[in-house]
């Protein structure tokens, strides 16, 4: 490879920022990300990701969004350059949006940025999303939000991502004042205030300071709050974590900013501080050892798959990671699994809903790929060489519901939708052992039903009925001697595709119970 090559691609590695937003719905995602969307210029209209929002709620037919939109509702990268970055951002729906795939996006992200809501604190979404990224040991950001209303005390907001998310956690700001009394933060890394005025409050005075002492707060904020922040600031030097990279760099410690993103509070700082210290895209494990981004070849996975809901095209898009090497359109790459050399000529980049044919992307960047079909999740794509990443994570299902089909003649028909799409990762499926064979189908949000229903009926013309069960949880068995009999209260036992026993269970009590009384066998949370 020439050096200029080396040398580009070097630089644009190093330019990527590649992070995803977890919160529980309702912290203020879409207004964050709407921010940031406009300090990068990449919208100019305040309210066109919140109109996108609105659009996607305010009908329960999401199938007719989807039409509109011309692409998923479930997709999404955002791409914006700020100060030399090249920022994307992905989408990970919430709400009933909320699905496996929203757990696949998280193994393209590099980091995270945890939103959190001031009075409500950690919540149960937030609980599960930082679960997965923290088992990848990716650096977490976290930004609490909605600083003008009322809300925890700081400390105990700390204590409690602590105790909660054993995360430490390390305050880059800290509030001056809350609720109607917020009137700015105190950098801790710059040492200075950033006081916030106009009508808006989007003008933001900023003075550089010797502390959290100089009388300069004392003037901008008054006797009542500089003593307070003294105090408290007084107490993070003493008691508080120290700022460490390589434990932020590894997930072990949290980096902590205050603002409001409604109003702008704090967002700018957040982002600059947030795009210095998160990092660039590094290497990525797969089956022959690491593959490191500034390589020359082209490799990267794919996280997630979606179906294009014009029932004209059948087509789907794949959504490509980049892990190594310099994308060009048209370039030709090895598809992994199927053995065979693919050219990929229409690749998209996303903003939002627009689609954009993209040239040339680099690691880090995600590209929507043209899907006649060939892809599958968890595939590889790479230059010249059969390089596997790293096997997706599968994710232990929480909601149940039986499948049967409507119409008896329509069997074939049915049993190759339900192969085809549990393969895509869309659904798992699971098969009673006893004299009726029932189906069950187990996801971890409710959409994923409804998307099923919809694509059984229009890509495969399968009606099917849905009784949603009691089970809450899958338990995968290992072990020799299994006696059926032993899942019959609050419990059944069923085999998944592979043929795999598993247990489901309708509460947490029945599982425990079932765990204690067979010690002899191993209850695993997702297949071996
Ligand atoms: P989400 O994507 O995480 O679900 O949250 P979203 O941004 O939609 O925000 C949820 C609600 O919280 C919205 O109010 C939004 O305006 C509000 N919000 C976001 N950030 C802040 C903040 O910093 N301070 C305050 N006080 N509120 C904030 P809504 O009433 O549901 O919608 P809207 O009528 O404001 O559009």
């Amino acid at each position: 490879m020439s050096q200029k090559t080396t040398e580009e691609l070097r630089q644009e590695v190093g330019k990527r920022r590649t992070f995803a937003i977890i919160s529980h719905p309702d912290a203020g995602k879409t207004t964050l990300t709407e921010k940031l969307l406009l300090y990068g210029g990449a919208i100019h209209i305040a309210g066109s990701v919140k109109a996108r929002k609105a659009a996607r709620h305010a009908t329960s037919d999401w199938m007719e969004i989807e039409k509109q939109r011309g692409i998923s509702v479930t997709s999404s990268v955002m791409q914006f350059q700020y100060e030399g970055k090249q920022v994307n951002i992905l989408d990970t729906p919430g709400h009933q949006d909320f699905s496996e795939d929203t757990y696949r996006t998280l193994t393209a992200a590099d980091s995270a940025v945890m939103l959190i809501d001031v009075a409500k604190g950690v919540e149960a979404q937030t609980i599960k999303l930082f679960q997965v990224c923290s088992k990848r040991g990716i650096p977490i950001f976290t930004f609490i939000n909605k600083l003008d209303r009322e809300g925890q005390n700081p400390f105990e907001l700390l204590e409690e991502i602590e105790r909660v998310l054993g995360i430490r956690s390390v305050p880059m700001n800290w509030p001056i004042g809350m609720g109607r009394e917020l009137c700015g933060v105190y950098d801790r890394m710059k040492n200075q205030v950033e006081l916030f005025q106009g009508k808006d409050h989007s003008e933001i005075e900023v003075r550089k300071t010797e502390g959290y002492n100089d009388p300069v707060i004392r003037e901008m904020a008054g006797d009542y709050l500089a003593d307070q922040l003294a105090q408290d600031l007084e107490l993070l030097d003493v008691a508080g974590d120290t700022f460490d990279y390589e434990k932020v760099r590894t997930g072990q410690l949290t980096p902590v900013f205050f603002g409001s993103a409604v109003n702008n509070f704090g967002v700018q700082t957040f982002l600059e501080n947030f795009l210095e210290l998160a990092p660039q895209p590094t290497e990525r494990k797969t089956t022959e050892g690491s593959v490191e981004p500034d390589e020359e070849k082209f490799s990267g996975y794919i996280f997630k798959i979606q179906a294009n809901m014009n029932p004209a095209h059948r087509d789907r898009i794949a959504f490509l990671r980049i892990c190594s090497g310099k994308f060009q359109r048209g370039m030709s790459v090895r598809h992994v699994r199927a053995g065979k050399e693919i050219k990929l000529s229409q690749p998209q980049q996303f903003l939002a809903q627009d689609r954009d044919i993209v040239e040339t992307a680099y690691p880090g960047d995600i590209i929507g790929l043209f899907d006649p079909g060939i892809f599958r999740i968890g595939d590889s794509l790479s230059e010249g060489r059969d390089i596997v990443f790293d096997e997706l994570p599968t994710f232990s299902p929480e909601i149940f519901s039986k499948v049967s089909i409507k119409n008896a003649l329509k069997q074939k028909q049915y049993l190759k939708g339900l192969d085809q799409l549990t393969e895509e990762g869309m659904v798992q499926v699971f098969r009673s052992v006893g004299a009726f064979e029932d189906t069950y189908l187990g996801v971890v949000g409710q959409l994923q039903f409804e998307v099923f229903e919809y694509r059984m009926k229009n890509e495969y013309g399968v009606d099917i009925q849905l009784f949603r069960t009691q089970f809450q949880f899958a338990r995968w068995i290992v072990g020799d001697k299994i006696d059926p009999t032993k899942f019959r209260i609050n419990s059944i036992l069923v085999k998944d595709k592979n043929d795999v026993n598993v247990a489901l269970f309708e509460n947490e009590y029945a599982m425990r119970t079932a765990m204690e009384r067979m010690p002899e066998l191993k209850f695993l949370e997702v297949a071996p």
